[in-house]
């Protein structure tokens, strides 16, 4: 105990004067709740209950400026009919044969994508010429964290196309997209509504990839709404993609490290089973998301959510939306707002041949 407090002093000596980020929400109920480390990805410290600071100091970023809507409508569905006209369904083909874990490692590769840079593909390069910074996928929202299968699908499906259309080029930008939306339509139609949807095409791949941006630009679990709904802002979505596309929570899993705070929060026997398979394998053990239906992309969800059966500060902090009771209705709204919302995604900060390339390689610029 002496030694864990000593540990404490230590490092409060050694963070100096941490100016604590509080943002003046006043809807969330503890001070501990509206403080962000590291963009919403480091817990906060609680210290004797007086005070609370980010381990490794706090963020000094000003709040994300709102964007426009997002828009690029040079974007064509069946952009590579012509010249390379089964290109979809080369796509479409792996990702049937591949695993749900993959599926959701697929659409969260795309959010992760779209989110940092726009959607170019940024996040798969694995070094920025003329940089010494790492990049995106260094970062702490992807490092350990997005799937080696759905990287290795997305590079299979290159060689394939590679192989099967020699003279085009199909860009790694919307491989991740059309990949994300064949991943959302067999995870999500087995059971329920969720209906193929076109994913416009034409997106060319960038050149800037860094680690900072993804931990800046990509929401934490730690946030609370109003920070994620700047977060979102800052992309040109508003609240309603935000808790349309958190549904993506409905499939994949996530670490212990990411929710054993807020055990207390939960419905009681939700949170002893999670405690109990956290306290087995610690912090970097993966719990499913969704307990229910854990590899149906569904709006079981929005349920889990009124019931107090999710997760993270940053899914509970959606039950004040009006949205949440739209959705945890089974009458196919969610699926129908799930699919515009990807598109919309879809088209934050594309790249055109004017300050993109198409890459040979998707894990190196050309
Ligand atoms: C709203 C803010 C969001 C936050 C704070 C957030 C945070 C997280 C975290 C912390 C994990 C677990 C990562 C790990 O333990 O390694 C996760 C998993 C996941 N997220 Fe999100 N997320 C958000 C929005 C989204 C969106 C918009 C999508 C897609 C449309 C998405 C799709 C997923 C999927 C599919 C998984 C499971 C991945 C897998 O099993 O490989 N998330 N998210
Ligand atoms: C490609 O073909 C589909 C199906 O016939 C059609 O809906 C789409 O508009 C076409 N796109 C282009 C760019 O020609
Ligand atoms: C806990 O682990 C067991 C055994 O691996 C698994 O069957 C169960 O679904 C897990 N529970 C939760 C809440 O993830």
């Amino acid at each position: 105990m002496a030694a864990k407090l000593a540990a404490v002093i230590t490092l409060l000596a050694l963070l100096g004067p941490v100016a604590c980020e509080y943002s003046k929400s006043n809807s969330s109920p503890s001070p501990r709740r509206s403080i962000l480390c590291l963009g919403g990805w480091i817990r906060p410290i609680q210290i004797l209950k007086l005070f609370t600071i980010c381990p490794g100091g706090s963020d000094s970023n000003p709040p994300p400026a709102p964007s426009p809507p997002p828009s690029a409508p040079w974007l064509k569905v069946g952009y590579y009919n012509y010249s390379c006209p089964n290109a979809e369904y080369i796509v479409r083909d792996l990702v049937e044969k591949a695993g749900p874990g993959t599926g959701a490692g697929l659409i969260r590769l795309f959010f992760h994508d779209c989110f940092v840079q726009g959607c170019d593909a940024s996040v798969l390069l694995d070094a920025m010429p003329g940089s010494v910074e790492q990049t995106e996928k260094f970062g702490a929202p992807n490092i350990n964290s997005l799937r080696q299968s759905a990287f290795d699908l997305i590079d299979a499906a290159k060689d394939a196309l590679k192989r099967a259309c020699p003279k085009t080029q199909v860009s790694c930008a919307d491989i991740i997209a059309f990949a994300a939306r064949d991943a959302s339509y067999f995870l999500g139609s087995k059971y329920n509504k969720m209906e193929y949807f076109p994913m416009p095409a034409g997106r060319y791949d960038g050149k800037v990839s860094l680690k900072r941006q993804a931990e800046q630009e990509l929401p934490g679990p730690f946030s609370n709404l109003q920070q994620l709904t700047l977060s979102f802002a800052a992309k040109g979505l508003d609240e309603s993609d935000l808790v349309t596309l958190s549904g993506a929570h409905s499939i994949g899993n996530a670490r212990c490290l990411f929710f054993t705070d807020r055990l207390s929060e939960m419905e009681p026997k939700f949170a002893d089973g999670l405690n109990k398979n956290c306290t087995r394998g610690g912090g970097n053990t993966r719990v499913n998301q969704d307990y229910k239906t854990p590899d149906v992309l569904d709006n079981q969800y929005y349920k889990n959510i009124l019931d107090k059966k999710v997760l993270f500060t940053s899914d509970d902090t959606l039950s004040s939306t009006a949205h949440v009771g739209k959705f945890a209705k089974d009458d196919g709204s969610w699926e129908k707002a799930f699919a515009q919302a990807m598109k919309k995604m879809g088209d934050i900060g594309v790249k055109t041949s004017a300050n993109g390339e198409i890459r040979n390689i998707c894990s190196r610029v050309n």
